[in-house]
């Protein structure tokens, strides 16, 4: 929203568009934008929408094709709203796609990121009373409930932003909400609960303060608190802002970030209000224990790092750049000449946390599998019974925790709607919650007791990498510091560090075998299936590598733990099933040999991931990619670059968007 530079209609849509399209990693199927502006000369009022199915680039071309606009005309307020929609309810269409509207008069527009879980009753609520609905979505209901409730309010002097506070309370489910409307020009009203929202301010004065003091509505039912503070002045009250402020509402800084760096994230029911170029931040009431205020923070995010450089893909970009994102993950924290390991963002609960009686290590997809491949080293440094769980099954499971267990969750977006809420589950019943994400100032982050932050770097392309070895060696640095003062494991912790520090010019050495996995990919792009398998420390390799080929080619894909073939997989092997094997040497390398042998038997053809001059293991082997050694426990980042890099270009070779497979959400905000 912009005040004081009136504005061409073309030059806000670009604004909005541009935002849309550095949030296009997240993942969507459609996209769409509402804009508005009160015309300089008539005064008039307008709200528009354009929505397209598809790429941003198609919603482009439907802007561009409109004829009955005027993109010259000129506005002195201009508001506008954008979303990429990933489907939930309804498939994919124009209709389906946010803004949505109240009426065809378009008097309310809303876009929303979440999922309402109470629509149905909702539903059938507004159609007795005259609604007409169009859409599919979940999210209709929102705008239509906000008509309705100001319909009811036609007579009072009834604000926007309150509207948006009744609406809000009938709602179940998650969502950042962002509304506009005819009825109040100029003025935009957000709000969020489960999803995230964050508030970029691009001012060129110094802002009055960077504590912006919340403002405690009445409560709509008349009750009122008399021991907490209570205001429901927008008019006289501005905490910041002027008519030379911009505001910039997202799900994400990577959309803002080109526009400010300053931005205030927002807490669950937080409502903020701009009118009159002033930001107001509003909850209905006060709980004793809450803070007040909300910070405006400045990020550390550069606009290049978003962007893809010389490479063909971001997944392709991030890939390459895991040997700097490793080291700035252990940069400050890991002492290559002391062994010292320190963790600022967890140091002063290590005492509580030493103490606890078991670890639970919570997570979804490949931040699971960063769990699953340290799993072993945990056990052994922490001599603590580890559980890692997946966060889904963790709660269908409904499983005990205890206070003293202290409980991990790992995400890269730190938004992952299933692993906030074990989080939820698990610190409501007393345990300390620890996060590692690589999202600063993310739910996950936010809703932890403590936690590290895994430094990777934005992370665009749908199917993480480089956040995975990153996740990994967070976790390898957290069993470090935990046996930092047991004497008969010193020895261990040595090698470790020192394997650590060879990790950024071993990966530098996997990552040149590029183009010898591109041939072997350029055999293996037309199969129907891969197995991976593997045991031990590279068991996690298996179930990661498994994981990309299946969201990037499309292609069946299983990873299976070699000391369970004959339970089963080894009946899938013949001549013609491509087999990968990872077979390293470590402990279990000759139960890795063995398994080789029982898949040359039945006249499979092994692709084997084996350690650099192993000529010995070579000899079984159909084709291989060799890795460099290094300690047994750190093996798996090596091995798993391969695997990222076969998907890769089996992706290309197949022809698929490697950074938006179908079907998959980076950030997945809904359970
Ligand atoms: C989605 C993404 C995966 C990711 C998973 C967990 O499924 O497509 O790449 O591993 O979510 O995400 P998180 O942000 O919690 O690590």
């Amino acid at each position: 929203l912009n005040y004081l530079v009136p504005a061409k209609r073309k030059e806000i849509l670009e604004i909005l568009v541009n935002g849309l399209k550095r949030m296009e990693y997240r993942g969507y199927d459609s996209a769409g934008v509402g804009f508005e502006g009160t015309n300089t000369k008539n005064g008039s009022h307008e709200l528009k929408t354009i929505k397209q199915k598809g790429k941003v680039a198609r919603l482009e071309e439907e802007i561009a094709q409109t004829t009955d606009l005027d993109f010259e005309k000129e506005f002195d307020t201009h508001i506008g709203i954008a979303h990429t929609r990933w489907a939930t309810h309804g498939e994919p269409s124009p209709t389906n796609s946010h803004p949505q509207r109240s009426d065809p008069s378009n008097e309310f527009l809303v876009c929303h990121n979440g999922i309402i879980t109470n629509y149905k009753d909702l539903k059938s609520f507004l159609i007795t009373k005259g609604m007409v609905f169009e859409s599919e979505t979940d999210t209709e209901v929102i705008v239509k409930l906000v008509k309705h409730i100001s319909d009811k309010h036609k007579d009072s002097a009834i604000s926007f932003r309150e509207l948006v506070e009744l609406t809000v309370q009938q709602l179940e489910g998650a969502f950042s909400l962002v509304f506009m409307s005819s009825k109040f020009p100029g003025e935009c009203v957000s709000t969020r609960r489960g999803s995230p929202l964050v508030i970029g301010v691009k001012s060129k004065a110094k802002l009055s303060t960077d504590h912006i003091p919340i403002l405690y509505s009445k409560d709509h039912r008349g009750l009122m608190n008399p021991a907490l503070h209570h205001t429901d002045s927008t008019t006289e009250f501005h905490p910041i802002g002027n008519k030379e402020v911009e505001y910039f509402f997202a799900s994400d800084a990577s959309a803002i970030i080109e526009h400010t760096n300053q931005v205030i994230f927002l807490e669950d029911d937080d409502v903020a209000a701009v009118q009159n170029g002033c930001l107001t931040i509003h909850r209905i009431k006060r709980t004793l224990d809450e803070s007040a205020t909300r910070e405006v923070t400045t990020i550390k995010m550069e606009i290049q790092q978003i962007m893809k450089g010389s490479y063909s893909s971001f997944m392709q970009k991030e890939i390459f750049e895991q040997p700097e994102s490793v080291v700035n993950t252990m940069r400050g924290r890991v002492n290559f000449e002391t062994n010292q390991v320190v963790l600022g963002g967890i140091k002063d609960f290590m005492t509580e946390i030493r103490r606890c009686r078991r670890l639970l290590f919570i997570a979804c997809g490949t931040s699971f599998h960063s769990a699953v491949a340290t799993r072993q080293l945990m056990e052994e440094l922490t001599e603590l019974p580890v559980m890692v769980e997946l966060a889904s099954d963790f709660l269908d499971r409904q499983t005990p925790v205890f206070r003293d267990d202290v409980c991990f969750f790992i995400s890269q977006s730190g938004e992952t709607a299933d692993t906030l809420m074990a989080l939820r589950y698990c610190k409501q019943r007393g345990a300390l919650i620890v996060g590692i994400t690589n999202t600063v100032g993310s739910s996950i982050c936010r809703e932890s007791h403590c936690g590290v932050h895994i430094n990777a770097g934005p992370e665009i392309g749908v199917a993480s990498t480089k956040a995975y070895t990153s996740q990994f060696i967070s976790l390898v640095m957290f069993a470090l510091v935990m046996c930092e003062d047991r004497i008969s494991m010193q020895d261990r912790r040595t090698e470790i560090i020192q394997g650590l520090k060879n990790l950024p010019s071993q990966i530098k050495a996997v990552l040149e075998t590029d183009e010898h996995v591109n041939t072997l990919a350029r055999e293996l792009y037309q199969q129907k299936s891969l197995l991976v398998m593997g045991r031990g420390y590279n068991y996690a390799t298996c179930l990661e590598g498994a994981l990309k080929i299946k969201e990037l080619t499309y292609m069946h894909s299983e990873g299976i733990l070699a000391g369970e073939l004959k339970h089963g997989p080894l009946a899938l092997v013949d001549k013609a099933m491509p087999v990968m094997m990872v077979v390293t040497r470590d402990k279990v390398y000759p139960k890795c040999m063995n398994a080789l042998q029982q898949v040359k038997a039945r006249h499979g053809r092994p692709v084997l991931l084996c350690t650099k001059g192993d000529t010995e293991t070579q000899k079984y082997a159909y084709n291989y990619v060799e890795v460099p050694q290094t300690v047994d426990c750190l093996q798996g980042v090596l091995t798993v670059i391969p695997m990222q890099l076969l998907s890769f270009h089996i992706a290309v070779l197949r022809g698929y968007d490697v950074d938006c497979p179908r079907n998959l959400a980076k950030s997945v905000t809904v359970e």
